[in-house]
């Protein structure tokens, strides 16, 4: 990406304007500019925001491996693609060469060929953070097959209702999974998953951690077998710009988790685009962001938006502190790391360490150090760029969402003067607007309101797989014509914008969107639970905890509630994750209501951040004796 470099404030302004003023214009240059096409676009955008309709570069022919891989092997074939960096310290690295990469996609693009998959067919991955996730995924890609990667920390149902919705034709996994100190087992979590699930005809297991395995004759194989007698080259099928490139799973506030759809040309071009600007990235980098690829933050910034770019990206496969405090700050030294991209939660868990695990670690590579996924606070901002940018890395806080494809509103390093807590302007392109909740627009500043965007951008999702009429609703009712973030916002006197959180019923734990619904209805599966809500609070290394309030059938339930709580988490575990256990649960008898029947989740909220005084208004509560008995119940 050579061209639509921003290089001083002034000239972020410049872009800004233009890139407002005539949004076809400017993403048609930067799409030209920037990228290989087999043929290119008849016309630019094509959109309706009431329908959600929206297409970018329509008619363009490509393939995005060409773009990530094969154009990149004349004048940089032999430079790392991939550093590899093992849970275990002691494991060596690997550093794969972009000819290395051409390879080795190459070869899992005719293996998953040999095994029936073709244009369109959707695949799911399900694997630990190893070189063969990312090689699955651009195989995928370049036989125009849609991948669909699960979070490995997902259980057996959620893996299973995934693999349902998407009706994957083939699973790829492996025998387990190193993470910590722990071994995952993944392949019995997938083999639990498919009895549950008709649509998937193979298997592909590789190996990693030895894990006994049970292989399904006629449904399992190894992978490495097949690789074994793969030829390398492979063809990349010609993609339309609006083919499907991915599905990701991402929680709604309702019902089931909402695949939302990626497609082939807006996304790479957008992806590629806010990675060069938005971490200065140059030739003789090393990136390295820790978010695991099962999220949107692995697949635009660890694999595509980099090696769009031809840089030289980080996967590391462990965990921040194992098997000390220091493994980041180890891992950085080790492959001199210049640009580095992790979480808020990351930040603060980190920081409660002993100052000197990070103290002793060289951090001198370091040029650009950024953050993601959920706001980050005062306090870990400072530690941030005090402790790991030693106060000469611009922070770069970065606010954006499964369903934007790529980062939204930034500061672009050496260019935005920071800020702490606020993630600063939108990027070129970016069109941001406050709504309060009469749909009107907020023009004064520092009022909190609803996060909006009100013009397409090319990484946006186009749609929720098979239930488009979810997407119009959930995204494009709320403020008709807009993009309706979920988010809460606020603008200051310059006109940054300063993230407050979401405003429905998604809850942030850890940087992991999680909704209220899917957990209830989880503890609702059990036998002794009448009705339950949950409501996030704050919480010093996860950002938010849960907490849930549970009220129990009245069959003169006799056990004891402390076991009660433990089975209630298991469900959990076993239905969403372990990521969803809640971290406290307070046994009540009623639930605040309204008179229309409606939890006031407020209320709840309130109670369980200990703040007594401002339930705002209740006088349409139906039960105020019942808030009585929760506050005195509460847990602290
Ligand atoms: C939150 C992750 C404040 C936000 C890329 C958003 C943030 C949700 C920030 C999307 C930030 C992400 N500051 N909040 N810099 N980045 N969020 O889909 O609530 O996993 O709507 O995408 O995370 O989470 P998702």
């Amino acid at each position: 990406m050579k061209n639509y470099v921003i290089e001083s404030l002034p000239d972020y302004f410049k872009q800004y304007k233009k890139s407002i003023k005539n949004p076809k214009k400017f993403w048609d240059k930067v799409a030209d500019e920037n990228f290989v096409w087999y043929q290119r676009w008849e016309k630019v955008l094509n959109y309706n925001m009431h329908e959600a309709k929206i297409e970018w570069f329509l008619n363009a022919k490509l393939n995005i491996t060409k773009n990530c891989i094969d154009r990149h092997l004349a004048p940089r074939g032999r430079k790392t693609a991939i550093i590899w960096e093992p849970n275990n310290p002691d494991e060596p690295a690997q550093h794969i060469s972009y000819n290395e990469l051409y390879e080795r996609v190459g070869k899992m693009s005719n293996v998953l060929r040999d095994q029936g998959i073709k244009k369109g067919d959707r695949v799911s991955v399900y694997l630990p953070m190893i070189p063969e996730l990312a090689v699955t995924m651009l195989a995928c890609a370049r036989i125009g097959a849609v991948h669909s990667v699960v979070f490995a920390g997902f259980s057996s149902s959620a893996l299973a209702s995934r693999i349902n919705d998407s009706e994957t034709k083939l699973v790829i996994t492996s025998d387990g999974g190193y993470r910590g100190n722990k071994v995952l087992d993944l392949k019995s979590i997938v083999d639990d998953a498919l009895e549950k699930c008709p649509t998937v005809e193979k298997v592909l297991v590789v190996k990693r951690t030895n894990n006994e395995v049970t292989m399904k004759e006629g449904r399992d194989m190894w992978l490495q077998e097949l690789l074994d007698n793969a030829p390398v080259d492979n063809i990349p099928t010609i993609m339309d710009a609006e083919d499907p490139l991915f599905i990701l799973y991402t929680s709604g506030s309702t019902g089931k988790p909402k695949g939302m759809l990626h497609t082939c040309a807006g996304y790479m071009v957008y992806c590629a685009y806010t990675f060069k600007n938005v971490f200065n990235y140059q030739e003789n980098d090393i990136y390295w962001c820790t978010a695991d690829i099962g999220w949107i933050t692995g697949h635009s910034y660890i694999l595509y938006g980099p090696l769009a770019n031809g840089a030289t990206t980080v996967i590391f496969e462990g965990t921040p502190n194992y098997p000390n405090p220091d493994r980041f700050w180890q891992v950085i030294e080790k492959h001199q790391v210049s640009l580095f991209y992790t979480a808020p939660t990351a930040i603060r868990s980190l920081a409660k360490e002993n100052a000197d695990w990070v103290e002793k670690r060289n951090l001198s590579s370091l040029r650009v150090i950024g953050s993601v996924g959920e706001p980050i606070n005062d306090e870990a901002w400072h530690w941030y760029n005090d402790h790991v940018g030693k106060k000469k890395c611009p922070v770069v806080d970065t606010w954006w969402q499964t369903e934007t494809g790529g980062i939204m509103i930034s500061p672009v390093p050496f260019v935005t003067p920071t800020k702490p807590t606020y993630a600063t302007l939108p990027l070129p392109g970016i069109q941001p607007v406050l709504m309060d909740d009469k749909r009107n627009e907020i023009t004064a500043n520092q009022v909190d309101g609803n996060l909006c965007i009100r013009f397409p951008w090319p990484g946006i999702a186009r749609t929720i797989w098979g239930d488009h009429q979810r997407y119009i609703d959930t995204y494009f009712s709320a403020f008709p014509g807009k993009y309706f973030t979920g988010d809460g916002a606020l603008r200051d006197e310059v006109g940054y914008y300063r993230i407050t959180g979401r405003v429905d019923d998604v809850i942030i734990v850890s940087g992991h969107n999680l909704g209220t619904a899917p957990i209830e209805d989880s503890i609702n599966l059990h036998p002794a639970v009448a009705e339950s809500a949950i409501v996030g609070y704050p919480h010093d290394v996860k950002g938010n905890a849960l907490y849930g309030f549970v009220i129990l059938k009245e069959t003169g339930e006799t056990r004891i509630k402390e076991n009660l709580a433990k089975e209630i988490n298991f469900l959990i575990a076993d239905t969403i994750g372990p990521i969803a256990k809640l971290d406290k649960i307070q046994f009540v008898s009623g639930l605040p209501k309204t008179r229309s029947g409606k939890i006031m989740r407020r209320i709840l909220r309130k109670i369980a951040e200990g703040d007594f005084n401002n339930f705002g208004d209740t006088s349409t509560l139906l039960n105020p004796e019942v808030v009585e008995e929760i506050k005195a119940g509460r847990i602290e």
